[in-house]
């Protein structure tokens, strides 16, 4: 019975050839659901075609800074959900543009057309944070919620799994590298959440288990500093680096050139993120906004990054034993 309502569902996901996204495809696509992945580039979105049925997966291009493809891609729809998120600004991809312009222009498409929103902020979203990214992703949530008064929002830690840019990013550099930056002295402190619990939250979100008007924050079972963190990616890689602590001013000195690289390992507003403390807060706790409150026992890290790290190990996934 159910398997029909769901066949008959209609879920546009901008941002779902991401990394939340491809998990998030797969939970819907299990669940029977018809999906529609906007992105700006469905030709590089092929890879999430053996997610589903054949038809079950369509990728439509829309650009959530540009109103009339959004109004496009989300015709029909029965939810609407936004997962489009940057790290770095580059050209137009401004903070604001897309984190709060396009998060708007994604809620106010889903309110004409009827469709129920689900959108996904990051914690230490505020207007009052020093960081542009978390200053545009609050901004967002207003917006989503101004034009779509019941849309639920998420708002994960730090993301770990397979294709996840925290983990895999450290892990890469202490190949080369002879010692790791610990930020500000490493003592911020972060809750990472498993990316298949996160997309689990939103699947359960689309079947009317979360609450409407409603943020929810994500974190994983254990809340680790930074250099817990460093020294847990070295242990697991079986490799010893120095950790040298990097004060935030002297880290945003570099990160305003590093930011410069294609793929910018650090930038200033990074850094002004990393001042904050990244977990889920004691009021979310205590009103029943978390993982737990959707019936999820969130993963620890240690059941899935070794299975993705080990290929930063000198000898791979071969370990060397003595007798
Ligand atoms: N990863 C984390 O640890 C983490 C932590 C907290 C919060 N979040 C939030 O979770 C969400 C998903 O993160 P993720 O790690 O999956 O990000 P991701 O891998 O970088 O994916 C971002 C997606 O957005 C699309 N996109 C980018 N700009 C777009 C635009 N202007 N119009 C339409 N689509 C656009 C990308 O596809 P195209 O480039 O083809 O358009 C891609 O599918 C984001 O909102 C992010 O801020 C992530």
């Amino acid at each position: 019975m159910s398997l029909q309502t769901n066949n008959d569902t209609l879920i546009t996901v901008f941002g779902g050839s991401g990394f939340l996204g491809r998990h998030l495809v797969r939970a819907l696509a299990k669940r029977h659901y018809r999906i529609r992945v906007a992105v700006r580039r469905p030709d590089l979105a092929g890879h999430l075609q053996p997610l589903g049925r054949v038809g079950q997966i369509h990728a439509v291009q829309a650009n959530v800074r540009h109103p009339q493809s959004v109004e496009a891609a989300v015709r029909d729809s029965d939810i609407v959900i936004n997962l489009v998120g940057i790290l770095f600004e580059r050209g137009r991809q401004r903070f604001d543009a897309v984190h709060a312009e396009g998060a708007e222009n994604v809620a106010r498409a889903a309110a004409a057309q009827g469709a129920r929103m689900i959108h996904v902020s990051a914690l230490g979203a505020a207007e009052s944070s020093p960081s542009l990214y978390a200053q545009a992703k609050a901004q967002g949530e207003r917006a989503v919620l101004a034009a779509s008064p019941r849309a639920t929002i998420f708002r994960p830690s730090v993301m770990f799994g397979p294709e996840d840019d925290f983990f895999n990013r450290f892990g890469s550099m202490a190949r080369f590298l002879p010692a790791l930056p610990l930020i500000g002295g490493g003592e911020t402190k972060f809750q990472p959440a498993f990316v298949g619990d996160v997309a689990e939250a939103i699947a359960r979100a689309v079947e009317g288990q979360a609450k409407d008007g409603t943020i929810y924050e994500l974190g994983g079972p254990e809340v680790r500093t930074f250099r817990q963190l460093m020294e847990y990616v070295l242990a697991t890689i079986e490799r010893r680096r120095l950790l040298v602590p990097l004060p935030f001013p002297l880290a945003k000195l570099q990160a305003q050139f590093l930011q410069f690289l294609p793929k910018p390992p650090l930038t200033p507003d990074q850094v002004e993120l990393l001042r904050s403390d990244n977990v889920v807060s004691g009021r979310a706790i205590r009103e029943g906004r978390t993982m737990q409150d959707l019936g999820i026992a969130p993963t620890g890290m240690e059941a899935v990054v070794p299975s993705y790290l080990w290929r930063f190990r000198k000898t791979g996934q071969y370990r060397v034993h003595s007798a």
